[in-house]
């Protein structure tokens, strides 16, 4: 049931059946303790295909599988050589979400990083109240207890086929014989040492990151030879564990107990059908598959405000930032992590309450800031970098995955003899209610700093399917941007039949109701000239951003899939028989 097409018809409301779970309800699985033998499996798919940050982690998946591998091992091996090859936001020591379609069976795990034990709601705040800026941002007190290796380490004894050290085994290679530095490191690199100048030991791991230069990690290399003998534990409860509390121990709160008491969670995710489609994304703490299911609805909701408005032309900005500003009202206000806070998800995505919002939107001119209330009874900025990566193997199982250490290289603290790079996921709570993160966005009390909660992300690694097949795996970095971003691209491919390359290469903008009225765009296809005249001319002002996000993409047509990698980046794609 293609009901968009080319944004001509319309879509029943009833339709759009909401399916999805109260945040009480979520789901812990107790993974498997040992590996069910593999069973030969038919393949439904004329091949695999993966699309990546860049090209060693392309490399290290398609020696996966060869091996045999399936999607969740190859995922594996991408997270843990993106750890090594793009450091800037492969990590281990930050935090992510993935989402599986595992014989058509849809799974969410969380592995985001949770607030240290010694953790207060103030801690960033002075003696007056106001934050300390950069403090939540750069070195040793920004930084979460990382989740990133439990998260790999549930997955794969779940639902990987091959050995855990096959998996490690791309990584350890980058890290003890090195890989060729790019431009685009070098330059993320330069950009980063500015903020963490005098702050953090920044320089005196990264110094050589050099264009041209082949950059060797044998503290690293140590580190992954360990986890790939030891399990997940080196890194929670041994050697690793104590490197990284000694590291933290006079500046940091983390401890080894912080590490010792971490644990991945397996939840529900947010599912929804759209259009034909069932959308599985992230559910709480991350706000993201709230908000794409949202915009996907109010926007069908729309159909007739939006028949016959040419993509990206100035009525189209204006509707489109109008759904936004209702989303991100509800963002501020609603969101959090749902162990600590009870999210409304279910009302939040119900359609009688989308389809409310949806009737408020001004159709010719942009609704006063101030009376876009949250529906249900304020917004937040946040670091745009993070990476993502979807993965499709020949038996039609999928991985979306989004990780992430947040700003580029987290809080520029690499711990002493590890060469972990540490995030600084803890400016993504809210840390005075009301006062914007380096997103822009604001946060409410949902949001607050508490020990072992997690910060609200907007990480949306998301999978499509129809009639129980992968139809579209796809993700991108950006901050509060994620699930905008994600949101344009599904519409050029479904509302606007743009091939998928076409789709993911299309301009993007984004307005999220903080500053009122304003419209980011990106440095890859500006807003500017003529569009940029209209658009102001309905009240906005436009902002350059300097991030465009890094969509990776695969699509399934038929029985082929076709992967597409963003051309922002230095992503990779591969189709592998
Ligand atoms: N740190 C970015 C996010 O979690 O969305």
């Amino acid at each position: 049931m293609r009901l968009l097409r080319n944004n001509k018809s319309s879509v029943s409301r009833l339709a759009l059946v909401a399916l999805v779970s109260v945040s009480s309800c979520f789901l812990e699985v107790t993974p498997a303790i040992a590996k069910a033998p593999a069973k030969a499996q038919p393949a439904v798919l004329t091949a695999s295909a993966i699309a990546v940050a860049d090209k060693y982690s392309a490399d290290a998946a398609e020696q996966i599988f060869k091996e045999g591998g399936n999607a969740v091992d190859a995922a594996v091996a991408i997270a843990f050589t993106l750890a090594v090859t793009y450091p800037e936001a492969g990590n281990i020591g930050g935090g992510g979400f993935m989402t599986l379609y595992v014989d058509g069976k849809p799974y969410f795990l969380d592995y985001r990083e949770r607030a240290p034990l010694a953790a207060t709601k103030n801690m960033y705040l002075d003696d007056k109240g106001e934050v300390i800026k950069g403090m939540s941002l750069f070195g040793y007190r920004a930084v979460g207890v990382p989740g990133t290796v439990d998260g790999m380490w549930e997955a794969q004894r779940r639902f990987g086929k091959l050995k855990w050290k096959q998996v490690l085994a791309p990584a350890i290679h980058y890290a003890r014989d090195g890989f060729e530095v790019s431009q685009q490191l070098q330059d993320r690199r330069d950009e980063a040492a500015k903020d963490f100048a005098g702050k953090t030991n920044f320089d005196a791991y990264f110094g050589n990151l050099k264009q041209g230069v082949n950059f060797k990690q044998p503290d690293l290399a140590a580190v992954l030879t360990r986890i790939s003998d030891q399990g997940a534990k080196d890194f929670y409860s041994g050697k690793t564990a104590d490197l990284i509390a000694a590291s933290m121990h006079g500046h940091g709160l983390i401890t080894k107990a912080d590490l010792v008491q971490y644990k991945a969670v397996w939840r529900q995710p947010v599912q929804a059908d759209w259009n034909g489609y069932r959308v599985i994304t992230a559910p709480p703490p991350s706000s993201g598959g709230i908000g794409l299911v949202q915009l996907l609805k109010m926007k069908a909701d729309l159909a007739p405000d939006f028949k016959d408005v040419p993509l990206n032309s100035p009525q189209y900005v204006h509707l489109i930032a109008e759904i936004e500003k209702r989303v991100f009202a509800d963002r501020a206000q609603y969101l959090g992590d749902p162990d600590f806070y009870k999210v409304p998800i279910a009302q939040l995505t119900d359609d009688a309450y989308i389809a409310k919002r949806a009737a408020e939107v001004n159709p010719t001119t942009p609704s006063d800031t101030k009376s876009v209330q949250p529906g249900l009874g304020t917004s937040m900025p946040e670091k745009a970098e993070t990476t993502h990566f979807s993965v499709i193997d020949k038996w039609g199982n999928a991985v979306s995955n989004t990780y992430t250490i947040n700003g580029y290289f987290g809080s520029g603290v690499v711990a002493d003899r590890t060469g972990i790079v540490l995030n600084d996921e803890m400016d993504d709570f809210s840390a005075k209610p009301g006062v914007a993160n380096m997103f822009g966005v604001v946060g409410s009390d949902a949001n607050s700093i508490e020990p072992k909660k997690r910060p609200l992300s907007s990480m949306t690694p998301t999978i499509l399917t129809k009639d129980g097949k992968v139809a579209l795996v796809i993700g991108t970095p950006g901050g509060s941007r994620i699930f905008t971003s994600i949101f344009q691209v599904i519409n050029n491919i479904y509302d606007y039949d743009m091939p998928l390359p076409d789709a993911v290469a299309a301009m993007r903008f984004h307005h999220q109701l903080l500053p009122p009225n304003t419209i980011f765009w990106e440095p890859y296809k500006p807003i500017d000239g003529e569009l940029a005249k209209q658009i102001e001319a309905k009240g906005y002002t436009l902002k350059g951003q300097d991030f465009s996000g890094d969509i990776q993409a695969i699509k399934v047509n038929g029985d082929t899939p076709e992967a597409a990698a963003d051309p922002r980046g230095r992503g990779v794609t591969r189709v592998i028989q």
